[in-house]
């Protein structure tokens, strides 16, 4: 970090750069930064080369996108078009776009000498294998040497090391939801030697994790009152949480996955059926369990309760409950998509690595209805 964003970060003036502020996780990104009270200036810049009128602006187009929060964004510039010079003396940069976006700039701006710190919400440098990009998303990645540089980020497990990363790989909201909801399970059976078997995730998610693209399968009269099942063990989020069980717990269980659409805006819940070789004492899990609680301010255990979406929307929680039976265990585990699921924990870690309280500006009051 040069010696002048530092100083700006002593004084809590961050300049953040949102890349694709448009889209969902663009938006939500923006409404809590926004509200961040050391974040000073928010710049908005678009790769979308579709609107003619972005430049001619006079005031923030992003009120078509979020006009409900028309009265809140004093510190957030007009969209203007993307191009690398505009990142210079931002403190960080929020890639908000698709895949296969994001790990092209940043390779270009490492070059240029820009040394921003990034978080990028996409895929872009979440695996540390780099033949997978290629592989799962079908693209070979630009700069290869800074993926040794970026930390993934599920704050609650990663933490110490986003304290030291440039790169900031954001993980995936099924992937949040699944390592998060099973992690202190896996502590409790590698602590007693038990080895599992199997896991099997059954996602159910809100339409909003499959973006702002109108597809017929995210229509309100194809979707209201209607399930339907999207994606199964191929689904991409599956080798992204291959490869972290194996690079956190080295393990490599059988992992089995559905992904399900609701008729809902937000929110997910994975119930995680997990089978031990024996039989585990269940008050030490709990144990376990509400350990990680404790020190893990978003993390909220529920016990035997088992939360639901409704407990989540609108906040940066996880929440998860658990049954055990025999050598089997039931883990149901909830967030927000958009919030603990992509921006939310964006923000915590922005907070992590600029040594700021990491609730700051995630104390966000719940929607009720
Ligand atoms: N949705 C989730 O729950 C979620 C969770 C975790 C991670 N992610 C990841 O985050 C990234 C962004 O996801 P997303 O859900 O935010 O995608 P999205 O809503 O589909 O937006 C993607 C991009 O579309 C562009 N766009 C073009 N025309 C637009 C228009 N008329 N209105 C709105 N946006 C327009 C936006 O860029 P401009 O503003 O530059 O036009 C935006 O960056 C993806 O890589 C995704 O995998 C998503």
């Amino acid at each position: 970090m040069k010696k002048e964003d530092e100083n700006k970060r002593k004084k809590n003036k961050l300049k953040i750069s949102v890349v694709g502020p448009r889209g969902y996780t663009g938006s939500e990104t923006i409404k809590i930064l926004s509200l961040h009270p050391y974040v000073d200036e928010i710049q908005l810049l678009s790769l979308s080369e579709d609107d003619k009128q972005k430049e001619e602006q006079t005031q923030p187009e992003i009120t078509k996108s979020i006009p409900s929060f028309r009265k809140y964004l004093q510190k957030v510039s007009k969209i203007e078009k993307f191009s690398e010079e505009k990142l210079e003396g931002s403190s960080a940069i929020f890639f908000c776009t698709e895949q296969n976006k994001a790990h092209k700039i940043v390779s270009r701006i490492i070059e240029s000498g820009i040394s921003s710190f990034v978080i990028d919400l996409s895929p872009d440098f979440r695996f540390k294998d780099v033949g997978q990009y290629k592989k799962v998303y079908g693209f070979d990645h630009a700069i290869p040497s800074a993926i040794q540089k970026t930390v993934y980020g599920l704050t609650e497990l990663y933490r110490e090391k986003i304290k030291e990363s440039e790169i900031v790989a954001n993980p995936g909201c099924y992937p949040t939801a699944t390592l998060l909801g099973i992690a202190p399970l896996i502590k409790y059976a590698k602590k007693q030697g038990l080895n599992i078997e199997w896991i099997i995730v059954d996602a159910k998610s809100g339409v909003t994790g499959a973006g702002r693209k109108a597809l017929p399968h995210l229509t309100l009269a194809y979707l209201s009152e209607n399930i339907k099942v999207y994606a199964w063990s191929e689904h991409r989020h599956v080798p992204e949480m291959q490869e972290k069980l194996k690079e956190l717990f080295d393990i490599s269980p059988p992992l089995n996955f559905t992904a399900q659409l609701i008729p809902a805006k937000r929110g997910i819940l994975e119930t995680i059926w997990i089978k031990l070789d024996e039989k585990p004492e269940t008050d030490k899990i709990f144990e376990e369990y509400q350990n990680f609680s404790q020190k893990n301010f978003f993390f909220d255990f529920w016990g035997e309760e088992l939360p639901d979406i409704y407990s989540v929307t609108g906040t940066n929680f996880i929440r998860v409950g658990i049954k055990c039976k025999d050598n089997i265990i039931m883990v149901v585990s909830v967030l927000d998509n958009l919030i603990k699921g992509a921006s939310g924990q964006a923000v915590q870690n922005l907070n992590i690595k600029f040594g700021y309280d990491e609730k700051v500006g995630l104390e966000l009051p719940p929607i009720f209805t």
